[in-house]
Protein backbone atom coordinates (compact mmCIF):
# COMPACT_ATOMS: atom_id res chain seq x y z
CA UNK A 1 0.00 0.00 0.00
CA UNK A 2 1.16 3.57 -0.86
CA UNK A 3 -0.34 5.85 0.64
CA UNK A 4 1.06 8.76 -1.49
CA UNK A 5 -1.30 7.54 -4.71
CA UNK A 6 -4.99 8.25 -5.07
CA UNK A 7 -7.77 5.85 -4.36
CA UNK A 8 -11.50 5.07 -5.98
CA UNK A 9 -13.73 6.64 -3.17
CA UNK A 10 -16.30 3.32 -3.87
CA UNK A 11 -18.77 3.64 -6.39
CA UNK A 12 -18.78 7.24 -6.56
CA UNK A 13 -15.72 6.80 -8.91
CA UNK A 14 -13.86 9.78 -7.45
CA UNK A 15 -10.24 9.39 -7.46
CA UNK A 16 -8.85 10.60 -4.17
CA UNK A 17 -5.65 11.14 -2.10
CA UNK A 18 -5.94 9.15 1.05
CA UNK A 19 -5.67 11.94 3.49
CA UNK A 20 -8.37 14.53 3.40
CA UNK A 21 -8.27 17.93 4.52
CA UNK A 22 -10.96 19.43 6.97
CA UNK A 23 -11.15 23.14 7.59
CA UNK A 24 -12.98 22.92 11.13
CA UNK A 25 -9.89 24.06 13.17
CA UNK A 26 -9.13 26.54 11.04
CA UNK A 27 -6.07 25.57 8.80
CA UNK A 28 -5.06 28.94 6.88
CA UNK A 29 -5.26 29.17 3.15
CA UNK A 30 -2.32 29.24 2.06
CA UNK A 31 -1.78 25.47 3.64
CA UNK A 32 -4.40 24.98 1.71
CA UNK A 33 -3.00 25.30 -1.90
CA UNK A 34 0.08 24.11 -0.47
CA UNK A 35 -2.00 20.85 0.19
CA UNK A 36 -3.16 20.53 -3.25
CA UNK A 37 0.12 21.88 -5.40
CA UNK A 38 2.57 19.73 -3.00
CA UNK A 39 1.41 16.85 -1.16
CA UNK A 40 -1.51 16.01 -3.84
CA UNK A 41 -4.29 16.23 -1.49
CA UNK A 42 -7.76 16.51 -3.90
CA UNK A 43 -10.07 16.02 -1.11
CA UNK A 44 -11.27 19.21 0.90
CA UNK A 45 -14.11 19.27 3.75
CA UNK A 46 -15.34 22.53 4.13
CA UNK A 47 -17.10 21.49 7.44
CA UNK A 48 -19.55 23.57 9.51
CA UNK A 49 -19.15 26.16 10.59
CA UNK A 50 -17.43 27.37 7.52
CA UNK A 51 -14.01 28.59 8.25
CA UNK A 52 -12.23 31.66 5.91
CA UNK A 53 -8.78 29.59 5.76
CA UNK A 54 -10.62 26.44 3.83
CA UNK A 55 -13.34 29.13 2.10
CA UNK A 56 -10.38 31.33 0.63
CA UNK A 57 -7.77 28.39 -0.41
CA UNK A 58 -10.54 26.44 -1.95
CA UNK A 59 -11.95 29.80 -4.06
CA UNK A 60 -7.95 29.94 -5.05
CA UNK A 61 -7.74 26.51 -6.24
CA UNK A 62 -11.52 26.41 -7.94
CA UNK A 63 -10.27 29.65 -10.55
CA UNK A 64 -7.77 26.57 -11.87
CA UNK A 65 -8.10 23.58 -10.47
CA UNK A 66 -11.86 22.91 -10.46
CA UNK A 67 -11.70 19.39 -11.99
CA UNK A 68 -9.20 17.94 -10.10
CA UNK A 69 -10.41 18.76 -6.45
CA UNK A 70 -13.18 17.20 -4.50
CA UNK A 71 -15.01 19.69 -2.62
CA UNK A 72 -17.33 18.54 0.46
CA UNK A 73 -19.68 20.83 1.60
CA UNK A 74 -21.94 19.55 4.94
CA UNK A 75 -25.25 20.35 6.29
CA UNK A 76 -26.68 19.87 9.63
CA UNK A 77 -29.87 20.55 8.84
CA UNK A 78 -32.54 17.83 10.11
CA UNK A 79 -35.41 19.51 9.51
CA UNK A 80 -35.09 20.30 5.53
CA UNK A 81 -35.10 24.38 6.08
CA UNK A 82 -31.80 25.39 4.87
CA UNK A 83 -30.23 22.81 2.37
CA UNK A 84 -30.67 23.89 -0.78
CA UNK A 85 -29.82 27.63 0.77
CA UNK A 86 -26.57 26.28 2.19
CA UNK A 87 -25.32 24.57 -0.83
CA UNK A 88 -26.01 27.80 -3.02
CA UNK A 89 -24.67 29.99 -0.51
CA UNK A 90 -21.51 27.67 -0.56
CA UNK A 91 -20.97 27.13 -3.64
CA UNK A 92 -21.42 30.62 -4.94
CA UNK A 93 -18.48 31.60 -2.09
CA UNK A 94 -16.29 29.36 -3.75
CA UNK A 95 -17.12 30.89 -7.16
CA UNK A 96 -18.08 27.34 -8.45
CA UNK A 97 -21.17 25.79 -9.82
CA UNK A 98 -21.40 22.61 -7.70
CA UNK A 99 -19.94 21.03 -5.05
CA UNK A 100 -19.12 17.44 -5.46
CA UNK A 101 -20.53 16.09 -2.27
CA UNK A 102 -22.76 17.29 -0.14
CA UNK A 103 -22.33 15.57 3.74
CA UNK A 104 -25.53 15.51 5.46
CA UNK A 105 -24.06 15.88 9.05
CA UNK A 106 -24.64 13.93 12.18
CA UNK A 107 -27.56 11.43 11.46
CA UNK A 108 -28.11 8.74 13.91
CA UNK A 109 -30.34 7.60 12.11
CA UNK A 110 -31.45 7.01 8.49
CA UNK A 111 -31.99 10.89 7.41
CA UNK A 112 -35.41 12.03 7.30
CA UNK A 113 -36.99 11.53 3.65
CA UNK A 114 -37.23 15.19 3.34
CA UNK A 115 -33.68 16.26 3.37
CA UNK A 116 -33.26 13.09 1.02
CA UNK A 117 -35.25 14.77 -1.22
CA UNK A 118 -34.13 17.87 -0.96
CA UNK A 119 -30.44 16.17 -1.43
CA UNK A 120 -31.60 14.59 -4.24
CA UNK A 121 -33.09 17.14 -6.31
CA UNK A 122 -29.66 19.24 -5.62
CA UNK A 123 -28.43 16.36 -7.49
CA UNK A 124 -31.02 16.53 -10.53
CA UNK A 125 -29.89 19.55 -10.84
CA UNK A 126 -25.78 19.47 -11.11
CA UNK A 127 -25.09 21.56 -7.65
CA UNK A 128 -24.06 18.24 -5.81
CA UNK A 129 -22.46 15.27 -7.47
CA UNK A 130 -22.73 12.58 -4.51
CA UNK A 131 -24.47 12.50 -1.12
CA UNK A 132 -22.45 11.53 2.00
CA UNK A 133 -23.26 11.41 5.51
CA UNK A 134 -21.81 11.46 8.86
CA UNK A 135 -22.66 10.64 12.31
CA UNK A 136 -21.93 8.02 15.13
CA UNK A 137 -24.38 5.36 15.14
CA UNK A 138 -21.97 2.85 13.27
CA UNK A 139 -24.38 -0.09 13.18
CA UNK A 140 -26.47 2.25 10.97
CA UNK A 141 -24.04 2.65 8.33
CA UNK A 142 -23.51 -1.22 8.11
CA UNK A 143 -27.27 -1.59 7.65
CA UNK A 144 -27.26 0.99 4.91
CA UNK A 145 -24.59 0.18 2.78
CA UNK A 146 -26.91 -3.82 2.32
CA UNK A 147 -29.22 -1.42 0.83
CA UNK A 148 -29.24 -1.55 -3.13
CA UNK A 149 -31.73 1.36 -2.95
CA UNK A 150 -29.52 4.29 -0.71
CA UNK A 151 -28.77 6.74 -2.39
CA UNK A 152 -25.76 7.46 -0.09
CA UNK A 153 -22.80 7.60 -1.72
CA UNK A 154 -19.95 8.34 1.12
CA UNK A 155 -19.79 7.46 4.42
CA UNK A 156 -17.85 9.31 7.28
CA UNK A 157 -17.05 7.21 10.10
CA UNK A 158 -15.36 7.36 13.77
CA UNK A 159 -12.39 5.38 13.56
CA UNK A 160 -9.23 5.62 15.40
CA UNK A 161 -7.00 3.30 17.38
CA UNK A 162 -9.69 3.97 20.63
CA UNK A 163 -12.64 3.30 18.78
CA UNK A 164 -12.61 0.63 16.24
CA UNK A 165 -16.03 -0.87 16.38
CA UNK A 166 -15.94 0.55 12.79
CA UNK A 167 -13.73 -3.02 11.99
CA UNK A 168 -17.16 -5.13 12.72
CA UNK A 169 -19.86 -2.63 12.47
CA UNK A 170 -18.83 -0.85 9.35
CA UNK A 171 -16.11 -2.22 7.08
CA UNK A 172 -17.99 -5.94 7.07
CA UNK A 173 -20.41 -5.19 4.82
CA UNK A 174 -18.23 -2.36 2.29
CA UNK A 175 -18.07 -5.17 -0.07
CA UNK A 176 -18.75 -5.52 -4.06
CA UNK A 177 -17.79 -3.16 -7.14
CA UNK A 178 -21.17 -0.71 -5.26
CA UNK A 179 -19.98 -0.04 -2.04
CA UNK A 180 -20.24 2.90 -0.69
CA UNK A 181 -16.87 5.18 -0.18
CA UNK A 182 -15.73 4.79 3.32
CA UNK A 183 -13.90 8.44 5.03
CA UNK A 184 -13.17 8.47 8.51
CA UNK A 185 -12.70 11.22 11.04
CA UNK A 186 -11.24 11.56 14.56
CA UNK A 187 -8.19 9.82 13.88
CA UNK A 188 -6.45 11.64 17.36
CA UNK A 189 -10.10 10.91 19.10
CA UNK A 190 -10.02 14.98 19.60
CA UNK A 191 -6.24 15.21 20.41
CA UNK A 192 -6.17 12.66 23.01
CA UNK A 193 -4.49 10.22 21.60
CA UNK A 194 -1.37 12.84 21.27
CA UNK A 195 -1.52 13.34 24.83
CA UNK A 196 1.53 12.29 27.01
CA UNK A 197 -0.58 12.42 30.52
CA UNK A 198 -3.25 10.13 28.75
CA UNK A 199 -1.09 7.08 27.67
CA UNK A 200 -0.41 4.25 29.70
CA UNK A 201 2.58 4.36 32.08
CA UNK A 202 6.19 3.73 29.90
CA UNK A 203 4.14 4.23 26.35
CA UNK A 204 4.94 7.22 24.47
CA UNK A 205 2.20 9.01 22.78
CA UNK A 206 0.80 8.66 19.03
CA UNK A 207 2.27 11.33 16.80
CA UNK A 208 -0.47 12.70 14.02
CA UNK A 209 1.19 11.12 11.82
CA UNK A 210 0.71 7.69 13.93
CA UNK A 211 -3.01 8.49 14.06
CA UNK A 212 -3.60 8.73 10.42
CA UNK A 213 -1.16 6.19 9.80
CA UNK A 214 -2.96 3.90 12.12
CA UNK A 215 -6.08 4.65 10.14
CA UNK A 216 -5.05 4.24 6.58
CA UNK A 217 -3.16 1.38 7.15
CA UNK A 218 -6.43 -0.88 7.75
CA UNK A 219 -7.51 -1.80 4.04
CA UNK A 220 -11.03 -0.74 4.05
CA UNK A 221 -10.75 2.43 5.09
CA UNK A 222 -10.40 4.76 1.63
CA UNK A 223 -9.52 8.23 2.94
CA UNK A 224 -8.85 9.26 6.56
CA UNK A 225 -10.25 13.62 7.40
CA UNK A 226 -7.45 15.68 9.26
CA UNK A 227 -8.15 18.50 11.09
CA UNK A 228 -4.81 20.94 11.44
CA UNK A 229 -5.53 24.00 12.99
CA UNK A 230 -2.49 25.65 11.50
CA UNK A 231 0.04 24.70 8.87
CA UNK A 232 2.72 23.43 10.87
CA UNK A 233 0.32 21.00 12.27
CA UNK A 234 -0.88 19.77 8.70
CA UNK A 235 2.65 19.27 7.97
CA UNK A 236 3.11 16.65 10.74
CA UNK A 237 0.28 15.14 9.40
CA UNK A 238 0.54 15.03 5.93
CA UNK A 239 4.62 12.82 6.69
CA UNK A 240 1.97 10.05 7.69
CA UNK A 241 1.39 9.70 3.21
CA UNK A 242 5.34 9.33 2.19
CA UNK A 243 5.73 7.26 5.48
CA UNK A 244 2.97 4.96 4.39
CA UNK A 245 1.18 1.71 6.20
CA UNK A 246 2.58 0.56 10.11
CA UNK A 247 4.38 -2.98 10.83
CA UNK A 248 2.48 -4.90 12.72
CA UNK A 249 4.47 -4.42 15.92
CA UNK A 250 3.60 -1.28 15.95
CA UNK A 251 -0.24 -1.60 15.04
CA UNK A 252 -0.18 -3.73 18.11
CA UNK A 253 1.11 -0.70 20.36
CA UNK A 254 -1.38 1.68 18.86
CA UNK A 255 -4.37 -0.50 19.72
CA UNK A 256 -2.78 -1.62 23.08
CA UNK A 257 -2.71 2.48 23.56
CA UNK A 258 -6.13 2.66 22.12
CA UNK A 259 -8.00 0.07 24.82
CA UNK A 260 -6.04 2.17 27.22
CA UNK A 261 -7.69 5.48 26.41
CA UNK A 262 -10.85 4.14 25.91
CA UNK A 263 -10.99 2.61 29.01
N1 LIG B 1 -14.26 15.19 15.77
C1 LIG B 1 -15.58 15.27 15.65
O1 LIG B 1 -16.37 14.69 16.44
C2 LIG B 1 -16.18 16.05 14.51
C3 LIG B 1 -17.57 16.16 14.41
C4 LIG B 1 -18.10 16.81 13.32
C5 LIG B 1 -17.27 17.40 12.40
N2 LIG B 1 -15.93 17.31 12.54
C6 LIG B 1 -15.07 17.94 11.56
O2 LIG B 1 -14.27 16.95 10.99
C7 LIG B 1 -13.05 17.53 10.57
C8 LIG B 1 -11.92 16.66 11.01
O3 LIG B 1 -11.89 16.59 12.41
P1 LIG B 1 -11.13 15.44 13.17
O4 LIG B 1 -11.55 15.49 14.61
O5 LIG B 1 -11.31 14.19 12.41
O6 LIG B 1 -9.60 15.91 13.02
P2 LIG B 1 -8.28 15.23 13.61
O7 LIG B 1 -7.22 15.47 12.62
O8 LIG B 1 -8.51 13.84 14.12
O9 LIG B 1 -8.02 16.07 14.97
C9 LIG B 1 -7.72 17.40 14.95
C10 LIG B 1 -7.14 17.78 16.30
O10 LIG B 1 -5.95 17.04 16.52
C11 LIG B 1 -4.94 17.87 16.99
N3 LIG B 1 -3.79 17.87 16.06
C12 LIG B 1 -3.81 17.65 14.74
N4 LIG B 1 -2.56 17.71 14.24
C13 LIG B 1 -1.76 17.99 15.29
C14 LIG B 1 -0.38 18.20 15.41
N5 LIG B 1 0.44 18.14 14.34
N6 LIG B 1 0.12 18.46 16.64
C15 LIG B 1 -0.68 18.51 17.71
N7 LIG B 1 -2.01 18.34 17.64
C16 LIG B 1 -2.54 18.09 16.45
C17 LIG B 1 -5.47 19.28 17.08
O11 LIG B 1 -5.73 19.52 18.43
P3 LIG B 1 -5.48 20.99 19.10
O12 LIG B 1 -6.57 21.83 18.52
O13 LIG B 1 -5.65 20.67 20.55
O14 LIG B 1 -4.12 21.42 18.71
C18 LIG B 1 -6.78 19.23 16.31
O15 LIG B 1 -7.80 19.90 17.01
C19 LIG B 1 -13.00 18.94 11.17
O16 LIG B 1 -13.30 19.88 10.16
C20 LIG B 1 -14.11 18.94 12.19
O17 LIG B 1 -14.70 20.22 12.30
C21 LIG B 1 -15.35 16.63 13.58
Amino acid sequence: MDFTKKTILGRTGLSVSRLGLAGGYGVPAAAVERAFHEYGINYFYWSTPRKSGMGDGLKNLVSSNRKDIVIVLQTYDHLGLTVSRSVHKGISALGTDYADVLLLGCHYSYPPARIIRQSLALREKGMVRFIGMSGHNRKLFGEIARRSDCPIDIFMVRYNAAHRGAEEEVFPYLVGENRPGLTTYTATRWGKLLNPKKMPPGQRPLTPSDCYRFVLTDPHVDLCMMGPKNEAQMVEGLAALARGPLPADEMDRIRKIGDYVHG
